[in-house]
């Protein structure tokens, strides 16, 4: 069956090996099926709703374009633009808004993480952002949305939104109820130094995470830093269940090498961790390494990067622009 693929990735720098295994390596397959219309949106609006310097973020909204590519995303076959571009996701937003009871919105639990203690200094913009990311997805008619798990409760509230539109206009299916595409292992990738925590651009110290355009020495250096404990790899799955950090290593080891768990734990087995993070460096820089290359390349040719995000801007305004239009044909205006 064919699927109309959309999804999205805030420009706001240090883009890691978790962006990479929980999202974009997934776009890429996607994009390779020659049956998919897929649709990568570098979420700039949603990037806003913290504070941004603003040379920071055009440069960081070039480098997510950058690295779509790098990472094998082909713009001569899947659309890559940035939202900021295309009028209707913003005016998708504040329709859908109006749908979207507070109730719904109060259960995200990104937004209490983000907002932290002080949510009276949270901007209305971080509280809505679900709504957003609903009207990114709404307005391409997506079948199928690739994400990391921390995104499942967004995805959720999207279906919602998309049915309470359907049923409140009386317009059977005409916002189509999308299906999450979440990787079953492994859509969680976890801090190198805290298995406890995700891995994240925002986490203070740099070695808790491998950015796509870290050097072959620091990414080396990295892994030998990463926390472990001090037992050998079992020979099974379960007894690794307190173990976090061994877990997320042997998780990374077989995402990136696209191999079972069962299968890397036969691997491994009885082996203590320097193996495992001796081998574990050598794949990574076989895989990261030419993204890493090619992001830095691709990063010094702005003409052909805004080349590609005019293009793209170009495809999904007709796509947006059509739907937007229904949408408010629909409410009456
Ligand atoms: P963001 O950088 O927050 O825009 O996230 C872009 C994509 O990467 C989303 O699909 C996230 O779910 C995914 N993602 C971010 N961090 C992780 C992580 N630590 N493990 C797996 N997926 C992640
Ligand atoms: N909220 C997503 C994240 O933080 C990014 C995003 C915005 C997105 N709009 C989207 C993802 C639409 C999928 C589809 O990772």
């Amino acid at each position: 069956m064919s699927k109309k693929i959309f999804s999205g990735v805030q420009p706001t720098g240090n883009l890691h090996l978790g962006n990479y295994l929980g999202a974009i390596k997934n776009f890429v397959d996607l994009n390779n099926d020659n049956q998919n219309e897929c649709i990568f949106c570098v979420v700039d609006l949603h990037a806003i709703t913290v504070k941004q310097d603003k040379d920071q973020l055009t440069n960081n909204i070039r480098e997510t374009a950058a690295t779509f590519i790098a990472s094998g995303i082909d713009p001569s076959k899947s659309i890559i633009f940035n939202q900021s571009k295309v009028h209707a996701h913003a005016e998708g937003s504040w329709i859908l808004s109006c749908m979207a009871p507070m109730g719904w919105l109060n259960r995200m639990t990104q937004f209490k993480e983000k907002a932290g203690k002080d949510k009276e200094k949270a901007s209305v913009g971080l509280y809505i952002y679900p709504i957003l990311m609903a009207s990114d997805i709404l307005l391409y008619d997506a079948t199928h949305v690739p994400v990391g798990e921390d995104q499942k409760q967004h995805l959720e509230l999207t279906r919602d939104i998309a049915q309470k539109f359907n049923k409140d206009f009386d317009c059977e299916d005409f916002l189509r109820v999308p299906e999450p595409l979440i990787k079953k292992n492994f859509s969680r990738i976890m801090s190198l130094k805290d298995g406890l925590k995700k891995m994240s651009k925002s986490d203070p110290s740099d070695l808790s995470r491998i950015n796509l355009t870290d050097t072959k020495d620091e990414i080396i250096n990295k892994i030998k830093k990463a926390k472990t404990d001090s037992l050998p790899i079992p020979n099974e799955y379960q007894k690794l269940k307190d173990r976090l950090e061994a877990k997320n290593l042997l998780g990374i080891y077989s995402s990136i090498s696209d191999q079972t768990l069962d299968k890397t734990i036969d691997e491994f087995e009885g082996k203590n961790f320097s193996d495992l993070k001796s081998q574990l460096a050598e794949v990574l820089l076989s895989k990261i390494s030419p993204i890493s290359d090619e992001i830095k390349k691709l990063v010094n040719d702005q003409n052909y990067l805004d080349k590609v995000l005019v293009e793209g801007a170009n495809k999904a305004e007709e796509i947006a622009g059509k739907k937007i239009k229904e949408m408010k044909k629909i409410i009456g205006f």
